[in-house]
C-alpha cells in the first residue's frame, strides 16, 4: 500500500524520541518479507518483548476429506453453523500451501488479542457490521468490505450483533495487486478498476498505556501459542510507513467493460502468491448487437475457480443459493448452464456481486465442505437439454 502515518512519531526515524516521563518510546520495524519489502516503524510505550507468560496452545489442523474425487462442487454454506469468535468461529472448505479458503459466522466477541504469524488475512464481510482495533489504530467494517490484515498485526475483532458471514483467506505469501495497475512507484494508474481514494485506512490510532494482565493468542507453525503481557499490547503512540490492515469494499470495484465478452483478469482485485481474488460487480453488458454476456465454457486447466455468490442473480448459473460456494478445479472444462448463453443475448445489465478466487494450484476440500456439498451438481449441465 502507500504512505501512511497516524499518531505521533519523531521527525528522524531511529533518533531519540521520549515519553512524557523521559524512558524512551520503543522502536519497531514491522516487516512481513525480511528487510526487503515494505514495513512501517512502530513507537511502543513498552518494550513489545515484555511477555510475563508463554504457553503452547492447541494445534489448528487443516485436513483433506477422503474424497478429493475431480469434481465441480457446489457447498451450501448458507446454513453453516454460527459459532466462535472472529479467529475461532473460522471453517477452513479449501486450501492448498498457498491458501486457507473458509467461512465463519462468528457470534461471540473476542475478550484477547491475537496476531496471525504466518498468514496474510483476508477478510470479506457479507454480513455484519463492526470493528477492528489493532496496533496501527481503529478500523470501522459493514458489508462489502475486504479488511486486508497484514500478518503480525495484534489485532481484535468484534462485531455490533451476532448475525455475521464472513469469506475468509489466510494467505502464504504476501497479498497486493496486480502490477500491471501500478506505476514503477507504486501507484493506481488510470487503467485500474480502483485507486487510492477508495481504501480506508486507520484513522485514529489506539494508545492504551495501561498495565496489567493481557492475553495474546499467536498463530505460528500450525499451532496456537498463549502469551501474556504486562502491558496493553496496543500501546503505540504513532506510526508510519507502508505496511498496515486497510479496507476496500466491492461495490467501489469500478469494472471494465467492453463490445464483447471480457475475460476474468477485468475483474482482479488482489494478487496472492500462486492465487488471484476478483470481484464480479453490477455493470453494463456487451454492447456488440450479436454479443453473448454469458461466458463461453472455458478449460482453466492449469487453476481451480471458487466462486462465492454475495448478491443479486448470477447469470451463468441456476440453483445457487445465497452465500453458496461453486468450485471448478483445474483440468475439466466448465461454462454457463443449458439455456443461460441463449438467455444472456439482449440482456443489459446484471446486478451480481460475487467474489472469485483462482488458484494455479489445485485446492483440497476439507469434510467440512464435504458436509455442504451438493453431489448433484456436476451433472446438472444435464438439466433442461
Ligand atoms: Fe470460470
Amino acid at each position: 500500500m502507500y504512505y501512511h502515518a497516524l499518531g505521533t512519531i519523531p521527525h528522524k526515524r531511529h533518533t531519540v524520541f521520549r515519553r512524557p516521563d523521559g524512558e524512551l518510546f520503543t522502536e519497531e520495524l514491522f516487516g512481513a518479507e525480511g528487510f526487503h519489502g515494505n514495513s512501517s516503524l512502530l513507537y511502543h510505550y513498552h518494550m513489545p518483548t515484555r511477555v510475563t507468560k508463554i504457553e503452547q496452545g492447541a494445534k489448528i489442523e487443516v485436513k483433506a476429506a477422503d474424497d478429493q474425487t475431480l469434481r465441480h462442487r457446489h457447498l451450501k454454506t448458507k446454513d453453516i453453523p454460527t459459532g466462535g469468535d472472529a479467529i475461532t468461529g473460522r471453517k477452513v472448505l479449501m486450501f492448498n500451501n498457498d491458501l486457507q479458503i473458509g467461512i465463519m459466522r462468528p457470534t461471540d466477541a473476542m475478550n484477547y488479542f491475537y496476531r496471525n504469524g504466518e498468514h496474510d488475512e483476508l477478510l470479506f464481510i457479507h454480513e455484519g457490521t463492526g470493528h477492528l482495533q489493532t496496533n496501527f489504530g481503529r478500523l470501522d467494517f459493514g458489508y462489502g468490505d475486504y479488511i486486508y490484515i497484514p500478518r503480525g498485526t495484534t489485532y481484535q475483532m468484534n462485531f455490533d450483533t451476532d448475525k455475521n458471514r464472513v469469506l475468509t483467506v489466510d494467505s502464504t505469501g504476501p497479498i497486493d495487486f496486480p502490477k500491471r495497475y501500478l506505476s514503477e512507484m507504486g501507484q493506481f494508474m488510470e487503467n485500474s478498476p480502483f485507486c487510492e481514494r477508495d481504501f480506508r485506512l486507520p484513522q485514529e490510532q489506539l494508545f492504551f498505556e495501561e498495565e496489567g494482565e493481557f492475553e495474546v493468542r499467536i498463530k505460528k507453525g500450525g499451532r496456537m501459542h498463549h502469551y501474556t503481557f504486562d502491558h496493553h499490547p496496543l500501546d503505540v503512540v504513532g506510526w508510519d510507513g507502508y505496511l498496515y490492515p486497510w479496507i476496500f469494499n466491492i461495490k467501489d470495484f469500478e469494472p471494465i467493460t467492453g463490445r464483447v465478452h471480457q475475460p476474468p483478469p477485468v475483474h482482479q482485485t488482489f494478487r496472492g502468491h500462486n492465487y488471484v481474488v476478483c470481484s464480479f460487480c453490477p455493470r453494463k453488458f456487451d454492447y456488440h448487437p450479436d454479443a453473448i454476456p454469458a461466458p463461453y465454457n472455458h478449460s482453466n486447466v492449469d487453476s481451480d475457480e471458487m466462486l462465492y455468490y454475495v448478491e443479486g442473480d448470477f447469470m451463468s448459473r441456476k440453483g445457487m443459493d445465497y452465500a453458496s460456494i461453486t468450485l471448478h478445479p483445474g483440468g475439466i472444462p466448465h461454462g454457463p448452464h443449458p439455456g443461460k448463453a441463449e438467455a444472456s443475448i439482449g440482456a443489459e445489465e446484471t446486478d451480481e456481486y460475487a467474489v472469485m478466487i483462482d488458484t494455479f494450484k489445485p485446492m483440497y476440500v476439507t469434510e467440512e465442505a464435504m458436509r455442504l456439498d451438493d453431489p448433484s451438481y456436476p451433472y446438472s449441465w444435464l438439466e433442461g437439454k
